[in-house]
This record gives C-alpha cells, sequence and structure tokens, in this order.
C-alpha cells in the first residue's frame, strides 16, 4: 500500500529584537522576577516594533523555512497561516505572505485557533496535501499579541510575547506505514462551553474594537494537562507508539508547570522536551515553530526522529500531531 505523507523540507522562525526582561515588566507593575519564573518559567519575551506586523514576522520566517528547505517559493500552492493577531480584520495575512513571497498562484489563507494554531494549521495543510489537491505547503504562527495585552494586567501581560515560525511541508509518496517520514497522525478537538475563560473583550462583529485579552489563568490552567493528555493519548492510539518511542516533546510554550505536569503524566522524560518558553514566553500559535526551529538549529532534531506536537488554547481548542523528520 502507498500513501501520500506531508514530509516536513524545512522550518524557520523570526523573533523581533527588542526583548523584554521579566525585571522591566516588575519596574512598572506590581510583579517581580522571581514570581513569574515561578509560577511560568518565563525569564523574557521578545516584542514588535510598532512598525513590525504580524505579516512582517511571518514573511521572516517563511523565508528562513524555504532556505532551509532550498526550494524556490514559486513551487508553493499553498500557504496556511495561524494568526489571532492578524494585520487587518481582512484581508487575511496569509495573502500578505503570498504576495511578499512573490508567488500568485495556489491559495493562501488564516487559521484562527488561538494558541492551537499551529497544529490547526497542520493538520489543514496536511489534509489538503494527502487529498491530493496541492503540492507543497508553508504552515506558519504567527502572532503580535503585544497589540491585544492589557498592560496593567499583570495576570495577563507578563504571559506573552511576538514572533513567527513555519514549515514547509511537501506532499511525497510513502509506504504508508509508521516508518514513514512526515506527519503521522494527527488530532484536533475543541469545546465552546469554554470560550469566556479566555477571550479577547473586542471585535468588528460586537465592539467594533480590538480588545483585550482577558483570561482565568487558573481555571485555564486546570484543564490544560487533561485536555493536552488526552489529544497524545489519542496519537498513541492511532500509531501504537508510546512515551518511550517519542523522540521530541515540542509542546506549546505557555507554562513551564504546565508542560512538565503533561510530561510527567505521559511519562515522557524530562531530556526529550523542548522547552523555549523562558525566552519566548507564550507566543500562541507562534510557539510550537519557534520551539521547533531552535531544536533543529542546534541539531538536536534529526532526520527520522519522532516529534510530537501538542497545544492547548482559547476556545478551548486543543490538539496533537505526530511527525518523523
Ligand atoms: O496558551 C493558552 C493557554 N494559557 C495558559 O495555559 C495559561 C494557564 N494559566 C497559567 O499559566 C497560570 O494560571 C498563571 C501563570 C496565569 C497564573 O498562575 P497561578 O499559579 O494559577 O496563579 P493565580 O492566578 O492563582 O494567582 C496567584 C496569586 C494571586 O494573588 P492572591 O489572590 O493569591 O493574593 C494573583 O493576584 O498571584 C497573583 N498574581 C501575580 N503576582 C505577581 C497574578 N499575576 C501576578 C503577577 N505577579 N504577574
Amino acid at each position: 500500500m502507498t500513501a501520500i505523507r506531508s514530509v516536513v523540507l524545512g522550518c524557520g522562525s523570526y523573533l523581533p529584537e527588542r526583548v523584554l526582561t521579566n525585571a522591566e515588566l516588575a519596574a512598572r507593575i506590581d510583579t517581580s522576577d522571581d514570581w513569574i519564573v515561578q509560577r511560568t518559567g518565563i525569564r523574557e519575551r521578545h516584542i514588535a516594533a510598532d512598525d513590525e506586523f504580524t505579516s512582517h514576522l511571518a514573511i521572516k520566517a517563511a523565508q528562513a523555512a524555504l532556505a532551509d528547505a532550498g526550494i524556490d517559493a514559486q513551487s508553493i500552492d499553498l500557504i496556511v497561516l495561524a494568526t489571532s493577531t492578524p494585520d487587518n480584520t481582512f484581508p487575511a495575512t496569509a495573502v500578505a505572505v503570498q504576495h511578499a513571497l512573490g508567488i500568485n498562484h495556489g491559495v493562501a489563507f488564516d487559521l484562527q485557533a488561538v494558541c492551537s494554531g499551529f497544529v490547526f494549521a497542520l493538520t489543514t495543510a496536511d489534509n489538503f496535501l494527502r487529498a491530493g489537491t496541492h503540492k507543497r505547503a508553508l504552515v506558519i504562527g504567527a502572532e503580535t499579541f503585544s497589540r491585544i495585552l492589557d498592560w496593567n494586567d499583570r495576570g495577563t501581560c507578563v504571559l506573552f510575547g511576538d514572533g513567527a515560525g513555519a514549515v514547509v511541508l511537501e506532499a511525497q509518496p510513502h509506504a504508508g506505514t509508521t516508518a514513514d517520514r512526515g506527519v503521522l497522525t494527527t488530532h484536533l478537538r475543541s469545546d465552546g462551553r469554554h470560550k469566556a475563560k479566555l477571550f479577547v473583550d473586542g471585535g468588528p462583529g460586537s465592539t467594533k474594537t480590538v480588545g483585550h485579552l482577558r483570561m482565568e489563568g487558573r481555571e485555564v490552567f486546570k484543564h490544560a494537562v487533561g485536555m493536552i493528555t488526552d489529544v497524545i493519548v489519542d496519537a498513541f492510539n492511532a500509531t501504537g507508539f508510546t512515551a518511550e518511542d517519542i523522540t521530541w516533546f515540542i509542546p506549546h510554550q505557555a507554562n513551564k508547570r504546565i508542560i512538565d505536569a503533561s510530561a510527567h503524566k505521559l511519562h515522557i522524560a524530562p531530556q526529550k522536551v523542548v522547552l523555549t518558553v523562558d525566552k519566548h514566553g507564550n507566543t500562541s500559535a507562534a510557539s510550537i515553530p519557534l520551539a521547533l526551529a531552535v531544536a533543529v538549529k542546534d541539531g538536536r532534531v534529526k532526520k527520522g526522529d519522532l516529534v510530537l506536537f501538542e497545544a492547548m488554547g482559547g476556545g478551548f481548542t486543543w490538539g496533537s500531531a505526530l511527525v518523523r523528520w
């Protein structure tokens, strides 16, 4: 039996130059480096310049991913960009990326699943490629959450940062076994009963404003580990793999305590966990491809490795993806 697999050809990322440390935040609001580090693991985050938009971060990440893949942008026929902080209400930020890359064929669109956005976008692109309608995809997570933070709300403003990451996927024929390279399985979930626990209090269709991020942090925390581990068990059940088989666990980087608790519950060894939350904060849809790019660049992730992604965020939305690199 042969199957089409979405194989990763390359990845790349971009972080804005400006680094905002916990100490700087502590000078502005009632918080401390100690509190932030102990409760979240975050030490610093990057903040986009005023004239640096989500599309600008996405374009740089996409260019880095194309260079890493060693392919021409013209061979891309699908761009799926996950963001909750688009440049404009419309058009999609993805078409700005498409235009900047000089591509005027194929299709580019945005997808919004907040912090789960990258796993949702990867799944969407994988389905397009496996359906045979498209051949090469750019999957991007790009965010400027600094624009939707209430900088007086210490419960949220210390948590988030800006950045972008991207992967290039190619449809390739494979044997159709779990030994294949590429995306092996994906599992997405959502449950709108929790929509008021993490939301933005504005929007074009309601307040006609952009609004600010609001979160019942403790409530989100309470659900996170259970939801994350559920979809990872789904990935294990679908493939027959166990925690022992995983080479690298690259989770959404929201809070080190959530990541540690999830890995512990699943019996994933701590040395297999890729952590960037200390340096990036929570960059929502960008956090997984940002962490991935770090682990690929420093030589940890190698061809043939089994890489597990997971994310959970507003909606709630949550999901997992298992990829053989
Ligand atoms: O990516 C999308 C998913 N989002 C998440 O996964 C976030 C999930 N939630 C969390 O990560 C954690 O709930 C937080 C990091 C947001 C908060 O940690 P926590 O351990 O749940 O703290 P808490 O909200 O229970 O607050 C404990 C105390 C409170 O004071 P009192 O009521 O005990 O006097 C807060 O007012 O900490 C206080 N607090 C702060 N203190 C210093 C809240 N924010 C801060 C702060 N600095 N920045």
